[in-house]
């Protein structure tokens, strides 16, 4: 196994930049994800690590290796995408077998070598059949296994579950977890699902429009995210952002009221380039209340969504779509007036003009 280093690493198309001076680590064995909306360039980056395409700019090296001008087959890479590429008319036995033998390994090698990978994935049941008698998820397991008898340094994975239904998509991430887990690989895996990065990765590198916007461990990129971007596109549901103005130890709203801030919160309002503020929330840190209390702030029920073990409802607060979570035994209805009541050590402020998250200093 090794560790793949990007440094300032660009793919411009003209004057679009795919990928815009990402620098990143993955350390050796570590499982990082790629995720961010469509287009963001993880599919782009991804291929530059495989060499599938030629970079604009910046070095890549794996395992202390400098790979910039090497061909995908001399990196040391085995790639899954989400279309499981499997020969239709090869035997699960035989799509294992085939980058093997065309690295022409001897016979039992190769037997020993498809018989782990099977046993590892738990398909030997299933080494006669032909891709077509497999469910999507057998046929994803063997693209893993096509992967794995390579013994490659590097793992890359592209979206490799998004072909299937939600409730395999479940199972299989935590096959691909385990799967990790077994073999202390390095894995890159692309997803546009945040829930996928957050639950199956060591380290999230989120992007927007081919920029790398923050690069740690799905905890802290939950509990801290840099900037407003960051902190909308990670948590289901999202960070609810409510545009508000600073007046001295509060945020003021155009509505009429005042949101009194901790000192230390005041201390971050106070550093901000325009006196515009977004206030971040995530659903589970807002109380709701029936009536007026003091430091809360009056909004009106939009929906309610019960979904069994919790229910969400959306409040709108000064313009702004608020997400809340509520015991199911909660009475409430839209159109009501609520007052919500926010937890000052848990709140994000961000910078209106510049997006990113204020900081005390
Ligand atoms: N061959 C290409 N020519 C021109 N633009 C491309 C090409 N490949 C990708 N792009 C553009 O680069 C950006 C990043 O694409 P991609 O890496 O595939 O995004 P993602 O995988 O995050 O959805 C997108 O705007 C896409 O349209
Ligand atoms: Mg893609």
């Amino acid at each position: 196994m090794a560790e793949v280093v990007l440094q300032n690493v660009m793919k411009t198309y003209g004057n679009l930049y795919a990928v815009n001076d990402v620098s990143l680590t993955v350390n050796d064995g570590e499982f990082v994800a790629l995720v961010g909306p469509s287009g963001c360039g993880k599919t782009t980056t991804l291929n530059l690590i495989a060499g599938l395409l030629p970079m604009s700019g910046g070095d890549i090296s794996i395992g202390n290796r400098v790979v910039n001008d090497l061909d995908p087959k001399d990196r040391d890479i085995a790639m899954v995408f989400q279309n499981y590429a499997l020969y239709p008319n090869k035997t699960v036995y035989r799509n294992l077998a085939f980058p093997l033998q065309m690295r022409k390994l001897p016979k039992e090698e190769i037997n020993r070598k498809v018989q782990d990978a099977a046993k590892l994935l738990d398909i030997t049941h299933l080494l006669e059949r032909k891709p077509r008698e497999l469910s999507g998820g057998q046929q994803q397991r063997v693209a893993l296994g096509r992967a794995l008898v390579r013994d490659p340094a590097v793992f890359l994975m592209d979206e490799p579950l998004s072909n299937l239904d939600a409730k395999l998509r479940v199972q299989m991430r935590s096959e691909i977890k385990r799967f990790h887990h077994n073999l202390n690989a390095t894995v890159v895996y692309v997803t546009h699902d945040q829930l996928e990065a957050v639950t199956m990765a060591d380290k999230m590198a989120v992007m927007s429009g081919g920029l790398l916007q923050q690069y740690d461990t799905p905890a802290n990129v939950f509990a801290n995210p840099v900037n407003t971007f960051v902190a909308s596109f990670v948590g289901s549901p999202a960070m609810s952002l409510i545009p508000l103005e600073a007046a001295g130890n509060a945020l003021r709203s155009p509505e009429g009221w005042e949101l009194p801030l901790s000192q230390l919160n005041a201390r971050k309002a106070a550093n901000s380039s325009t006196n515009k503020i977004v206030l971040g929330a995530r659903h589970s840190t807002l109380k709701l209340h029936k009536a007026a209390v003091p430091g809360a702030v009056p909004g009106k029920i939009y929906t309610v969504e019960p979904t069994g073990d919790v229910t969400f409802a959306q409040v709108f607060i000064n313009g702004a779509v608020v997400n809340i979570s509520l015991d199911p035994t909660a009475r409430i209805e839209p159109d009501e007036t609520v007052w919500i009541e926010f937890d000052q050590e848990r709140m994000h402020l961000f910078d209106a003009e510049t997006t990113m998250a204020l900081k005390a200093i």
